[in-house]
C-alpha cells in the first residue's frame, strides 16, 4: 500500500497540474509495491502510468492547471464541456465561431506556413445573448481551460498596479494555453478621451492595447462587452475578429423553447405562437422562463406541461424585464 506521504503527494501534484511529479510519485508507488512482492499490482500500476503518459502526449485529457499565487486572485479557471451545437446562433455568427475552432484545430499547419490562426476575439452585444457561453464553447470544443479574468482583482486604485497585474495575465497566456476571457471589457476598454476618464484607466487601456498586440501565445484572448459604442476605435483593429450578438428572433425563441421543454409536453404545443409572446426577451430570460415552468410543474407534482403554463411564464418574464428596464 502507498504511504500516506505518497498519497498526499499524488493528490497535491494532481491538483497543481504538475504531471511530472504526479507520474514520478506514481512510479515510486509501483516500485514500492514490487519490493513488497506485489508483482501483479506493480505491473498494473506501471501499465496505467504508461497509458496515462501516452494519452497526455496526444493532448488528452486536459491537464488540470490552477492559477497559483497572485494569479489566483486574477483568474478563475474552469473546464467547460459545452459544445457549439448547444448554442442557437444565426448563420453568420455560427460560421465565425466555427472558423475560429477550425483554425485552432489546424493551428500547427497554419503556423508552419507562417500564418496565424484567429485567436483574439471581441464579442459585442446585449446581455444574455451568449457571449460568456461562447467563451465556454470555445474552451469546450478545443478541450482547453477557460480562464475568466476577474476585473475586481485586476483593477485597483493604485497607480501602475493594474497594468502590472494585466502583465501577469498576459504572461499566463504564454505559459498555459487556454481561453482567456475578459468579461465586461468596457471597464478597461472605454475611450481614452472620455471626460470622466482618470489617468490610470487610460494608462491601463494603453498597456492592454500594447499587450494584446504583442501577445504571441497560442491562447485565445476573448473580450466581451455590452457597450461597443464606448470602446476605443484603436481596440477594434487589435482583434482578429469582432462577433456581434443580438436578441433572438421568433424562430430562435421557438427553437430554444422546444429544446428546453419539448420533453415535458404530452400534447402538441404551438411553439411558434408561444415564441411571439417572448419577443424582446433575451436568450437568458427565455431559458429562465423555461426553468420556471418546469419548477412550478415539479412543485405541483405534475408530469406534463401545457401551452397555458408556458405562456404564463413568458408573460411574467416580459413583465419582469419591463420593470427592470424602467428602473434603469
Ligand atoms: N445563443 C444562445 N443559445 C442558447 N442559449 C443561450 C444563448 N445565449 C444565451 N443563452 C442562455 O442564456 C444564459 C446566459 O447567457 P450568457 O451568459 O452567455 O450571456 P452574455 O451575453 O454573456 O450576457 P452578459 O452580457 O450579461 O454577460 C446561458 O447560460 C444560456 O443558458
Ligand atoms: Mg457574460
Amino acid at each position: 500500500m502507498a504511504s500516506a506521504e505518497q498519497l498526499k503527494a499524488l493528490i497535491k501534484s494532481h491538483l497543481e497540474g504538475d504531471d511530472q511529479r504526479f507520474f514520478s510519485v506514481a512510479m515510486q508507488v509501483a516500485a514500492h509495491e514490487a519490493k513488497l512482492g506485489h508483482g501483479k499490482l506493480a505491473e498494473e500500476l506501471r501499465a496505467l502510468i504508461d497509458e496515462a503518459k501516452r494519452r497526455r502526449g496526444a493532448g488528452q485529457p486536459v491537464p488540470i492547471s490552477r492559477p497559483r499565487g497572485e494569479l489566483a486572485n486574477l483568474l478563475a479557471v474552469s473546464y467547460p464541456k459545452l459544445r457549439l451545437g448547444e448554442m442557437i446562433l444565426d448563420d453568420k455568427l455560427a460560421q465565425q465561431i466555427q472558423r475560429v475552432i477550425r483554425e485552432q484545430r489546424h493551428a500547427a499547419r497554419i503556423l508552419e506556413h507562417g500564418l496565424s490562426p484567429r485567436r483574439k476575439l471581441l464579442l459585442v452585444g446585449p446581455p444574455g445573448t451568449g457571449k460568456t457561453m461562447t467563451a465556454s464553447v470555445l474552451a469546450g470544443e478545443l478541450g482547453i481551460p477557460l480562464f475568466q479574468i476577474r476585473l475586481d482583482g485586476l483593477i485597483t486604485k493604485y497607480l501602475g498596479e493594474t497594468a502590472a497585474k494585466l502583465r501577469q495575465v498576459f504572461e499566463a497566456t504564454d505559459h498555459t494555453r487556454g481561453v482567456y476571457f475578459f468579461d465586461e471589457f468596457d471597464a478597461i476598454g472605454s475611450q481614452r478621451g472620455l471626460a470622466n476618464d482618470v489617468g490610470e484607466l487610460r494608462r491601463v487601456l494603453n498597456s492592454f492595447l500594447q499587450m494584446i498586440e504583442q501577445d504571441r501565445s497560442h491562447s485565445l484572448i476573448v473580450a466581451a462587452t455590452n457597450h461597443a459604442e464606448i470602446l476605443d476605435r484603436a481596440l477594434f483593429r487589435r482583434f482578429d475578429d469582432v462577433l456581434h450578438y443580438d436578441l433572438p428572433d421568433e424562430l430562435q425563441i421557438s427553437v430554444l423553447l422546444k429544446t428546453r421543454l419539448s420533453r415535458f409536453v404530452d400534447k402538441d404545443v404551438s411553439w411558434d405562437r408561444l415564441a411571439k409572446e417572448a419577443v424582446g426577451l433575451n436568450y437568458a430570460e427565455v431559458s429562465r422562463a423555461a426553468d420556471e415552468v418546469l419548477k412550478a410543474a415539479l412543485i405541483d407534482g405534475r408530469k406534463w406541461l401545457n401551452d397555458a403554463d408556458i405562456r404564463l411564464m413568458l408573460v411574467e418574464r416580459q413583465n419582469v424585464a419591463q420593470k427592470l428596464k424602467e428602473n434603469i
